[in-house]
């Protein structure tokens, strides 16, 4: 008996994906693979993948286009949640597995399988990601993870797929780990294991270096609506252009290069580089318009919400009872997050110039200091009498 009968494999065209497919069948027992490629943005030709799967092996090659349902599904609500790891990391990684996971789950229930599978290694979070939606989505279905299991070094893994017909990767193979989909690049490994180093410039690709970026600063308006941004400069755009044009005008700028030391759900502090133009944007864009639009009481709570929420998402509680509950509150907030962030681009920063908004809590007549000026001054005095009478009292009791 194998493991399993039918498997559905998240496949990349990667060496331990496609190495995966023999190994599944040979040494698990089972009897059927079937590949799995998402397109999420990444740029990939998803052809030449697609076949390559059936040549190592595969009993059928899915591709899964699913660029807009990343954005809108899992891009947006991060977006809306101002969604950071550890105040640096906008999750771009770790917003894409659960949306691979819940394709792996669809899939598994439309051909029948008994079993998904990914090429995850044993060190690091998309494992848990994966595993554990899976398990939130499906907990009938067996999780298979060839690569946290067969040991292979690469050269190994190269060879054993060589044995089952897979060719050795003609490109001398990077020395990063690369993860890569519409909303950033993931960078580790190699030179960056040393975190005292400095990334060196070949490794970035959607960011310029401040060396290279204009000498003049580049204004942009993002309109959003309800918490989603919809428009850029003025021009209403589908999610995924919006989010393809801004990468590239941020990007110009060399806006969204994040180097920092992470710690990882497996407890492994780990050098990772990263490049987010467009989500780097947003984000700060949206928090800006939230501080114009929402009460004091509601911003500062859903700080505190944004925090637990950037670390279930990192942590593969995507599909989670808590998520849930985080989204509903969220999605509360936002009914009156609508109106229009003005961003100036230079040298690396994006910086917020200028806010409008229909719903704008913003009131001149409070905020004035000319003859404008409403407000009622003699309330201050005692305002402050009460709000300080906790501190009187205790100064008071404990002077000598
Ligand atoms: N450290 C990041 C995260 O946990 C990036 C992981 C990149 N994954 C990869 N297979 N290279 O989200």
């Amino acid at each position: 008996m194998g493991r399993a009968e039918k498997v559905i494999l998240a496949y990349s065209g990667g060496v331990d994906t496609s190495v995966s497919i023999p190994y599944l069948k040979q040494e698990w027992g089972v009897k059927e693979v079937i590949t799995l490629a998402a397109d999420l943005g990444q740029g990939d030709e998803l052809e030449p993948i697609r076949e390559k799967a059936l040549k190592s092996g595969a009993a059928k090659s899915l591709v899964a286009n699913v660029t807009e349902r990343f954005v809108k599904d899992f891009g947006f609500p991060a977006i809306q949640a101002n969604a950071i790891y550890e105040n640096r990391y906008p999750l771009s990684t770790a917003l894409a597995r659960p949306l691979i996971a819940q394709l792996l789950v669809e899939a598994a229930e439309q051909y029948g399988a008994d079993a998904v599978a990914h090429g995850c290694t044993a060190k690091g979070n998309d494992q848990v990601r994966f595993d554990i939606s899976i398990m939130a989505l499906n907990p009938n279905l067996k999780v298979l993870a060839p690569a946290r299991e067969w040991g292979f070094s690469r050269e190994e893994a190269i060879s054993y797929g060589e044995r089952f017909g897979i060719p050795a990767p003609v490109k001398k193979s990077s020395p990063y780990s690369i993860d890569r989909n519409l909303l950033g690049r993931s960078i580790e490994a190699g030179i960056l294991e040393d975190p005292n180093t400095e990334p060196p410039e070949e490794i970035y690709l959607m960011t310029k270096a401040i060396t290279d970026t204009p000498d003049e600063p580049e204004c942009i308006e993002i309109g959003f609506e309800g918490g989603i941004p919809t428009a850029l400069n003025g021009i209403v755009l589908e999610p995924v252009a919006l989010i393809s044009q801004l990468n590239e005008l941020a990007g110009n700028h060399g806006v969204g290069r994040v180097d920092m030391v992470e710690n990882r759900v497996v407890g492994i502090k780990s050098r990772e580089v990263y490049e987010t133009p467009a989500l780097t944007v947003l984000i700060s864009a949206h928090r800006d318009l939230e501080s114009l639009t929402l009460t004091a009481d509601v911003t500062q709570y859903k700080r505190s919400i944004e925090d637990s929420y950037s670390h279930l998402v990192y942590k593969g509680l995507w599909h989670s009872p808590l998520k849930e509950a985080f989204d509903a509150f969220i999605q509360k907030t936002q009914e009156r997050v609508s109106g229009t962030v003005r961003v100036k681009l230079f040298k690396g920063n994006a910086m917020i110039v200028g806010r409008s908004s229909d719903n704008s809590l913003y009131t001149p007549e409070l905020a004035t200091y000319t003859s404008q000026d409403k407000f009622d001054h003699k309330a201050a005095e005692g305002f402050i009498y009460l709000w300080g009478l906790p501190t009187r009292v205790w100064s008071e009791k404990t002077r000598d």
